[in-house]
């Protein structure tokens, strides 16, 4: 993954660089290289949220299946969103909770909007979207 890694030079103020290293200690990383690397991958995909892209995210959730109509309605929110979904995991983790990784693909903004919809939905306990950039030269036929 290393190919092609390029030094550079930053300028940056020292109150600014103390709070920076601070950051990067708090957060585990060993090196600051590391710790911007994916402050700007992070940044790259906010970026892409915010100009609509073609995107495919994984939406992971934990539910407790018991709670009424919550199955569901998490199967229906499924449904409407048609393609969009590609694919679903159900894991039943115990008596109670049910664990599901759903596969999206679609603008970045449908998708959020997606996601919020689904995490908000009574009954969900946590979950998390993690989304990224279609490649460039993706082509849904595969030709
Ligand atoms: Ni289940």
């Amino acid at each position: 993954m290393a190919a092609d890694l390029v030094r550079f030079g930053v300028a940056m103020d020292a109150d600014l660089l103390r709070r920076f290293d601070d950051l990067v200690h708090a957060k585990g990383y060993e090196t600051r290289s590391e710790a911007l690397r994916d402050l700007v991958r992070a940044e790259l995909v906010s970026d892409h949220v915010a100009h609509d892209r073609p995107t495919i995210a994984t939406l992971t959730l934990l539910y407790d299946h018991h709670v009424r109509e919550l199955s569901e309605r998490l199967t229906a929110m499924q449904h409407d969103l048609g393609a969009h979904v590609i694919s679903t995991l159900h894991v039943h983790l115990d008596h109670h909770h049910c664990l599901e990784v759903i596969v999206m693909k679609g603008p970045a903004r449908l998708l959020a909007a997606a996601a919020d919809r689904v995490l908000a939905t009574k009954g969900v306990q946590h979950g998390r979207l993690v989304a990224t950039a279609l490649p460039e030269d993706h082509a849904d036929d595969h030709g």
